[in-house]
């Protein structure tokens, strides 16, 4: 019982047409519910009803994160334990805050993050069907990734915010990017038994360093890139590998200014392994294993 995944982002964009026009035609996306404020989507392969929301708002950034849990009781079972440990939670009902939203809570990090938990989204399909299917629609458009993965975050205290995730809502540390002062630099944390469905570096309070998609194969992540550059989206980072991870990986940008990546790759692991560290010295490899260094336009944050 507990958190299964990262469920959905709601992130900023001051331009909903343009913004709508980039997840639906580059990043191949679809539309499953528009407001005059929002529009709603999901990927070809996610059945429930959206992953991925965007409010218009006259900037960027993240409004807030959505993690699904198994079961109707793990909404009172996290309620209490938030609580408890002194965070306000607010309850909303199904469907009571977006078209096909499950049952939620949501809450504050001590980061300010908002996070919200939610059950019984509603599910409308992948795009194949339930007999016989092939392995992916042949009409795709865009990059098309088959679902959201992970959603990496700023926040001034990396180690705070690592505990809460860890001793409130069970999270597991994979890895860790530990600073020569004994300080966590940037933690990655996981309840899917991936490498990670989350991460944090420190930065400001509040921000948003990217949300990534899944692709299948490293292959896959060069066909991104194919994609992009067709269409003419800034690549901030081509295809390559992280030394944390270990995934494969490329940055590019939304038209309002938030992070994208395309990641696939990492590992499997178990609730009792231990964490990996990587010393400050090799901070760039950890990042970029093949250059070994990180520029600071990519340390850049976005709240
Ligand atoms: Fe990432």
């Amino acid at each position: 019982m507990g958190i299964l995944r990262l469920s959905h982002v709601e992130i900023r964009v001051p331009d909903l047409e343009l913004a709508t026009a980039y997840y639906a035609e580059v990043v191949g996306m679809y539309e499953t519910a528009r407001e005059p404020d929002r529009v709603f989507l999901k990927c070809w392969d996610e059945h429930q009803h959206h992953s991925v929301i965007l409010r218009f708002e006259p900037t960027y950034g993240l409004n807030h994160m959505g993690w699904k849990v198994q079961f109707h009781e793990d909404l009172d079972t996290y309620t209490d334990q938030l609580t408890n440990a002194g965070f306000k939670v607010t309850r909303f009902a199904h469907g009571e805050i977006g078209p096909g939203h499950g049952e939620s809570i949501r809450f504050a990090m001590p980061s300010g993050h908002m996070m919200e938990l939610v059950y019984g989204m509603d599910q409308v399909g992948n795009l194949l069907p339930l007999t016989n299917p092939p392995p992916k629609p042949l009409n795709l458009i865009g990059f098309a990734p088959p679902r959201l993965d992970h959603i990496f975050i700023t926040c001034e205290d990396v180690g705070l915010n690592t505990r809460f995730l860890q001793d409130v809502l069970g999270f597991h540390l994979t890895e860790q990017i530990l600073g020569d002062d004994g300080f966590q630099i940037a933690t990655w944390l996981e309840h899917s038994h991936t490498s990670h469905d989350i991460a944090l570096v420190t930065g400001q309070d509040g921000g948003l360093h990217h949300f990534a998609y899944w692709v299948d194969d490293w292959t896959a992540i060069r066909d991104v890139a194919d994609v992009l550059a067709y269409h003419g989206v800034h690549i901030e980072k081509n295809p390559t590998r992280h030394g944390a991870t270990r995934g494969h990986c490329l940055y590019f940008f939304d038209p309002a200014g938030n992070r994208n990546e395309a990641f696939t790759g990492g590992y499997y692991v178990d609730p009792e392994e231990p964490p990996v560290t990587w010393t400050e010295a090799e901070m760039g490899r950890a990042i970029f294993y093949f250059d070994g260094v990180v520029n600071q336009d990519f340390l850049t944050v976005h709240s």
